[in-house]
């Protein structure tokens, strides 16, 4: 009996409570007739009557510092792709004579700085074909994004405000201050491998299942972004350019509709490459 009471009274305590929550809430809005007041994690981040910015190009109302860090990685990668921008003409005036490639290619921060973030000390050294003698960017990690997003605009960078504005800069300098990780304790940067062990091939199939198969398929061949002669799968680019896909998993391909990794620990991201490795090349 006394069982059954306390279900009714905590039962009328629960409705109490949620009516006076959404009265409280409710409250304020009504009063003004203005949604844009107070603060949104109390409400929610979006009206019920809005528009979704869009996933690819569009910005959240209430950015996490996972969002913000994956778009900073996806402008690393490919800034024109990733901020929907023309993009750029010629050959970068800071890229070296040394380097072998030109065009486009060379004002994307990974041609410079390498995907391990290491420049000339890791995979992108002497004898590599994207060598360029330029140095990485680790020593910039903790360091203000103000300073870092300012250097971005100097004679090694001659990024414009056209390029990449000043809300944008900030989403790429905080990737570089908070958003890089340590590629060498993963992959071997030498034979350019994934470290043997590094990765937890069991749980990276349970998330590459769940997830990546929704596009990629099951076995990683549903999207090729090969030439035609020959394919590119997940497959192939993992067991070929580890760094790069695992870059991709933490913050998703520029300008393609895919879903990201940054907001778990970063040992799934290592988890998912390692496994793809294992997926068919051709
Ligand atoms: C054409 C080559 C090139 C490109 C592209 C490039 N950089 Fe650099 N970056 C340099 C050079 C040269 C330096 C000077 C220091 C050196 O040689 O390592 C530098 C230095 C830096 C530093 C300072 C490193 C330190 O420890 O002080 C950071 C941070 C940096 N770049 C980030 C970026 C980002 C982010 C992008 C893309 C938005 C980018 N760079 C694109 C050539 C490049
Ligand atoms: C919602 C769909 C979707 C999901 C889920 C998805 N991807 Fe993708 N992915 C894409 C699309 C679209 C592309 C662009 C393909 C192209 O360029 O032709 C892509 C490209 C890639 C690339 C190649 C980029 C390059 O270098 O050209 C890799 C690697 C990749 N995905 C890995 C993964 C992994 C690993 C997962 C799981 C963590 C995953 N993707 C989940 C849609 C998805």
């Amino acid at each position: 009996m006394l069982g059954a009471n306390m279900k009714i009274l905590i039962g009328a305590a629960t409705l109490v409570a949620a009516t006076t929550m959404l009265l409280g809430l409710s409250a304020p809005v009504l009063a003004s007739g203005d949604d844009d007041n107070g603060d949104r994690r109390e409400i929610g981040d979006y009206e019920f009557s809005s528009g979704s910015p869009d996933f690819v190009h569009g910005v959240p109302i209430n950015p996490e510092e996972a969002w913000t860090l994956a778009v900073g990685g996806r402008i690393y990668d490919n800034w024109w792709n990733a901020l929907d921008v023309a993009e750029p003409r010629g050959t970068h005036p800071a890229y070296p004579e040394i380097g072998q490639k030109s065009g486009e290619q060379t004002w994307r921060c990974k041609s410079c700085h390498g995907w391990d973030f290491l420049g000339k000390d890791g995979i992108y050294a002497e004898g590599s074909s994207n060598y360029t003698g330029i140095g990485g960017i680790t020593g910039a990690i903790g360091r203000p994004v103000e300073q870092i997003a300012a250097l971005l605009r100097d004679e090694n960078h001659l990024y414009t405000t056209d390029m990449i504005n000043d809300e944008q800069m900030g989403w790429v300098a905080a990737f570089v201050s908070r958003g890089q990780i340590d590629v060498a304790k993963y992959i071997d940067l030498t034979t350019r491998t994934m470290i043997p062990g590094a990765g937890d091939i069991s749980r990276g199939r349970g998330i590459f299942q769940t997830v990546c198969a929704a596009c990629h398929g099951f076995d990683g061949r549903l999207l090729d972004w090969g030439d035609g002669d020959s394919s590119n799968f997940v497959g192939t680019e993992a067991s070929e350019l580890p760094d790069e896909v695992l870059h991709k998993v933490l913050s998703s391909h520029p300008g393609a509709a895919m879903v990201n990794l940054r907001a778990f620990p970063v040992q799934f991201s290592v988890d998912v490459v390692a496994y793809a490795a294992t997926l068919p090349v051709d």
